[in-house]
C-alpha cells in the first residue's frame, strides 16, 4: 500500500527536465537565435556579464533561471518599455521570444539538431562610429574595495556643450570593463550648484541570518 502511494506522488509531480516534447521549440532552431540576438553580446568571454551563454550546455543548465530573468525583464537589461516608444537597438524582448524560452524549458530543454547549430559567436566591435563629442572624467580612478564588495562612485563631468542639440546616441567606455558592474547617467537639473563628487559606502553583504523556522 505504501509503495503504491509513493509511486502516485512521484507520477503526479513530473520533473520537467525529464519530459522531452519533440514538437516544441528546440535549442538550436528556436532558442539559440534569440540568445544570439539578445544575450550573447554581453554573455560571452571578455564581455560584461559574469558567465557565458554560448552553448547548449551553458544555457540548458541555467534554464529555469533564464526563464525567470526574462519573464521579470531583469534580462536583457533594458528599462525603456516599448509600450511607450520604440527605440533603435532596443533590447526589449518580444513576448513571443519570452514564451519560446519558457516553452523550451517546460518541454525539457530539447537540444534539437546540432547540425543546424549557429556558427560560433563573434563579438562585434561595439563602439559608436564617428562620435561628434567625447568627454572623460577629470582624473583616472582606481576603485577602492577596502572593507566592502563594491565601490559606488559618482563623478561629475562637464559635457562642455555650448549649444542645444539632440543626442542620437551615447556610449560609456570603462577602461577596465571587468570590474565595472553598472553605470547610471544623470543630466543634472539647473540646480547643479549642489552637484558634487560623491561616494556611497555600500553596506557590506549581509551575513546569513539563522533560520527561524522550527524543525519539523
Ligand atoms: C547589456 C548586457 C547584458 C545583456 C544584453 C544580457 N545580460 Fe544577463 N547579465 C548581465 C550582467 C552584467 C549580469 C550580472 C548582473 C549582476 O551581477 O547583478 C547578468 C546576469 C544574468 C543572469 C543571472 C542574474 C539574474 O538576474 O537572474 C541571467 C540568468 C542572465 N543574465 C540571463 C540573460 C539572458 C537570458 C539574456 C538575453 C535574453 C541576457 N542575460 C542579456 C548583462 C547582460
Amino acid at each position: 500500500m505504501i509503495l503504491v502511494l509513493l509511486s502516485l506522488i512521484a507520477c503526479g509531480d513530473p520533473d520537467p527536465s525529464f519530459t522531452v516534447d519533440e514538437h516544441g521549440p528546440t535549442y538550436h532552431a528556436d532558442v539559440a537565435p534569440i540568445l544570439r540576438a539578445r544575450c550573447e553580446g554581453c554573455h560571452s568571454a571578455g564581455q560584461i556579464a559574469p558567465f557565458t551563454l554560448n552553448s547548449y550546455d551553458e544555457v540548458s543548465i541555467l534554464g529555469a533561471q533564464i526563464v525567470d530573468s526574462v519573464e521579470t525583464r531583469r534580462m536583457p537589461p533594458w528599462l525603456a518599455s516599448d509600450d511607450c516608444n520604440t527605440y533603435e537597438g532596443s533590447r526589449w524582448l518580444a513576448q513571443e521570444e519570452i514564451d519560446t524560452i519558457r516553452e523550451w524549458v517546460e518541454a525539457g530543454k530539447p537540444e534539437g539538431d546540432a547540425a543546424s547549430a549557429l556558427p560560433a559567436f563573434e563579438p562585434v566591435e561595439d563602439v559608436l562610429a564617428n562620435p561628434t563629442h567625447s568627454v572623460a572624467i577629470a582624473q583616472p580612478y582606481a576603485p577602492d574595495f577596502e572593507g566592502s564588495d563594491d565601490d559606488y562612485r559618482c563623478f561629475v563631468v562637464d559635457p562642455q556643450v555650448a549649444t542645444d542639440g539632440f543626442v542620437t546616441g551615447y556610449q560609456i567606455i570603462p577602461s577596465d570593463p571587468e570590474i565595472v558592474h553598472h553605470m547610471i547617467l544623470y543630466l543634472p537639473s539647473s540646480d547643479s550648484a549642489r552637484i558634487r563628487p560623491w561616494r556611497m559606502t555600500p553596506l557590506k553583504r549581509a551575513t546569513a541570518t539563522p533560520a527561524t523556522a522550527t524543525p519539523g
